[in-house]
């Protein structure tokens, strides 16, 4: 069935700039790390992007390796891109990254120029699209001089493959000496992507918070659902199909007794403030203004509507954010420490 995107799509969403850059970024924006490979129907992937567009998502965060298998989520993305979002294209923010392994060899993964530029040049292919708005370096790599991969993004940037450039959980120091290293290039970093949390509060200890705010560099957190802790769906159990039972990224010891204690008083926090728990979860995740946008996933379109409506209750109290502070401390589940901790 062809597609029409909703013409009110833009009154409900919130935009926001990304850092000091010129860039807008939607305060939730939409990732196709699960959920987008060759294991789920095509017309699924294409509801849930249809959902998210016309609510005002206007930035799908992709990378090389999603799927399964590798690639594939791009392909799929490329392929809506052409069917549904044709027409569209100035309308949407695209991103994509490469740092993880993906393809054998030397040259399949890491920092070094030849796995970045010629990943990127893949990605551009898969989607079928001449440029991604945004690409990244998607982890630290202690062996690759950092010029050297900042100065593969730069290069992407200037043969016209990305319009910007970012990084993905580098740490405090590490970013200050990305952002420094750009500058002179004359490309700027204009966006970093940590996970970050209720449960996975890193990037605050770490200092990356502050810093971003200090060098006006943006931020999308990824995980601001803890792959789906920080929602309803686990407090009875563990329901038939949800990631838990995927075997993949959401680890079993992740749902500890204590872990489902804290989202239960969470949850009821949301319930006084007549949220849901993911939309209090994104809300939090954006209290500040120190982080641009909440990059979510989802396996349903109606999980993005949920997620979507966030936005219409941004504001806490200082006695919310003092009772979410006594419940919000960090569980063992933030699988991209090592990247941040490299130094
Ligand atoms: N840079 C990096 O290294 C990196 C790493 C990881 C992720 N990311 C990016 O971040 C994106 C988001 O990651 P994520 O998928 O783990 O994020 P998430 O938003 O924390 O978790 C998404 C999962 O939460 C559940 N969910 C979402 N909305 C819901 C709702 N309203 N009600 C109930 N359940 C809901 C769904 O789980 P079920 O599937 O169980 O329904 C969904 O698959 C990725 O797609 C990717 O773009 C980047």
């Amino acid at each position: 069935m062809s597609y029409s995107p909703a013409s009110d799509r833009y009154e409900k969403m919130v935009y926001r700039h990304c850092g000091k850059s010129g860039l807008k970024l939607p305060a939730i924006s939409l990732g196709l790390w699960h959920n987008f490979g060759h294991d789920r129907p095509h017309e699924l992937k294409q509801s849930i992007c249809r959902t998210a567009f016309d609510h005002g998502i206007t930035h799908f965060d992709l990378a090389n390796n999603y799927g399964p298998p590798a690639g594939s989520a791009e392909e799929a993305f490329g392929e809506i891109l052409k069917t549904d979002f044709a027409g569209y294209r100035d309308e949407l923010i695209i991103s994509s990254k490469a740092g993880y392994r993906m393809w054998p060899g030397p040259y399949g993964e890491m920092g070094s120029r030849k796995y970045l530029i010629a990943s990127c040049d893949q990605s551009l292919k898969r989607m079928g699209v001449d440029y991604v708005d945004i690409f990244y370096s998607h982890r630290f790599d202690p062996n690759t001089p950092l010029e050297e991969t900042m100065g593969a993004l730069d290069h992407i940037v200037r043969s016209g493959r990305a319009l910007y450039v970012g990084i993905s959980s580098y740490n405090s120091d590490r970013t200050r000496e990305a952002v420094a290293i750009l500058k002179d290039l004359g490309t700027p970093c204009v966006i970093h992507q940590p996970s970050y949390n209720m449960l996975n509060r890193w990037v605050e200890r770490d200092g990356l918070k502050d810093t971003l705010t200090e060098l006006g560099v943006g931020s999308i957190a990824f995980t601001p659902l803890a792959q789906g802790m920080l929602t309803t769906k686990y407090l009875k159990g563990v329901p038939e199909g949800s990631r838990a039972t995927q075997g993949k990224s959401l680890k079993r010891d992740f749902l500890s007794d204590a872990a489902i204690d804290k989202i239960r008083g969470l949850n009821a926090i949301a319930e006084s403030r007549g949220q849901t728990l993911a939309q209090m979860a994104l809300a939090w995740v954006l209290r500040d203004g120190g982080i641009t946008t909440a990059l979510i996933g989802a396996s349903k379109p109606e999980q993005v509507v949920d997620c979507a409506g966030a936005v219409e209750n941004l504001e806490f109290t200082a006695a919310e954010l003092a009772e979410i502070d006594t419940l919000a401390t960090d569980e063992e589940i933030n699988l991209w420490a090592k990247s941040s901790e490299e130094a």
